[in-house]
């Protein structure tokens, strides 16, 4: 092992939307360091626990801390995506909310709890933050966590698999009711600038009809393949739609969440869109259900365990030989690191032209267009 730089204490955080996977991340990453002599802190809630004033600690991460829950779902330190070092919201005494840049307060509050580097866990916004604070001197090496599998420099993100597995098993459900009724059920998936799980869960679930970011669609053409169904007799359709998907002629959709500090905009209501276009134009009976979070909860799959734990042991020898502004990820067969600027510059697309989409498109999945 070359390990060259002299290391006492290193802090993790998790940020951004969770993933399954994130313990089983953060166990690694304690005990590998632990077994290298090292101390680690977690930092609560994303970078909050840095800052006086806002909620969670840093708190000691020993062996005690991370045992048993390699399988649990969630994160044991808190995640959020409004703890932005360099536009934190702060709500000011009219109620309205200002974002202010607290990145230099959380680089001195990290140096004085004695972190000497940064595993910072994350999607594309933790790790674009996490790259900033890279250049402005704090040691930081990234994980890669999202659902969406959308990082590019890596071939799988951890928790997308344990989603997918979700997803496929509620098509599952939804084909007997859909059969029973001669519906046409419209499945929303998450999936914001691609259509992993969609493609993944629609075809493992045998959908027949799948949207996706990449593939801009005709509502027409959509429904030409409920009517083909309908006149060979198979007068039930499943439709899986991820959120971020849109018709050639227009534009993602698009509903307002709350948050604490105050309204936000997410993508949302794509299905349900979709499922009046398909009631009005073929007069079938359709019903949509929105997956939503759910896809993001429960335990990881053995898959996404297995992966977690590579990942956050590698991220610490990445630590150990001082290759920080970088983000692990999996180049198979191995676990590589790359810079996190590489690995940010671009979303991983579905790419329309390879052997996943022509699959499903050999098997008679119509994607709309
Ligand atoms: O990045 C993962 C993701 O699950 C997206 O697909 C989704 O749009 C978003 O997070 C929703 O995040 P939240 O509701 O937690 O803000």
């Amino acid at each position: 092992m070359d390990e060259t730089r002299e290391i006492r204490r290193i802090a993790i955080n998790t940020g951004g939307g969770d993933a399954p996977g994130l313990n089983a991340v953060i166990r690694a990453i304690v005990l590998s360091a632990v077994n290298r002599g090292w101390e680690v802190v977690g930092i609560e809630h994303g970078y909050g626990g840095l800052l006086p004033d806002d909620t969670g600690e840093v708190i000691p991460l020993g062996g005690d801390a991370v045992r048993g829950i390699t399988h649990r779902g969630g994160t044991i330190l808190g995640t959020t995506n409004r703890s932005n070092p360099f536009a934190w919201p702060a709500r000011l005494p009219d109620g309205t909310i200002e974002e202010r840049d607290r990145s230099g307060e959380i680089i001195e509050s990290a140096r004085r709890h004695g972190i000497d580097a940064l595993i910072a866990i994350g999607g594309d916004g933790s790790l674009h933050i996490a790259l900033k604070l890279f250049e402005r001197g704090l040691p930081v090496v990234g994980v890669p966590k999202t659902i969406d599998n959308d990082l590019h420099g890596t071939s799988l993100t951890f928790g997308f698999l344990t989603a997918v597995e979700t997803a496929t098993d509620a098509i599952g459900k939804l084909h007997s009711t859909a059969e029973s009724h001669r519906r046409v059920m419209v499945v929303e998936m998450m999936g914001r600038h691609a259509g992993w799980i969609a493609l993944y869960s629609g075809l493992a679930g045998t959908a027949d009809v799948i949207l996706i970011p990449e593939i801009p669609y005709q509502i027409e053409k959509v429904c030409d393949k409920i009517r083909q169904r309908d006149a060979a007799g198979r007068d039930f359709s499943i439709v899986c739609v991820a959120e971020g998907a849109m018709p050639v002629d227009g534009a993602a959709m698009l509903k307002t969440v709350h948050g604490g500090t105050g309204d936000q905009t997410r993508l949302g209501g794509l299905g349900d869109l979709v499922a009046r276009e398909i009631s009005s134009r073929t007069g079938k009976e359709t019903r949509s259900i929105v997956l939503g979070h759910l896809q993001r909860g429960g335990a990881p799959i053995s898959y996404d365990r297995v992966m977690s734990l590579r990942f956050g042991a590698a991220a610490v020898r990445c630590v150990a030989r001082g290759e920080f502004g970088t983000m692990v990820g999996l180049d198979p067969p191995t676990v590589k690191a790359i810079p996190l600027a590489e690995a940010l510059a671009n979303h991983k697309s579905v790419p329309v032209d390879g052997d996943i989409v022509a699959t499903a498109r050999d098997l008679g999945v119509s994607f709309g267009d």
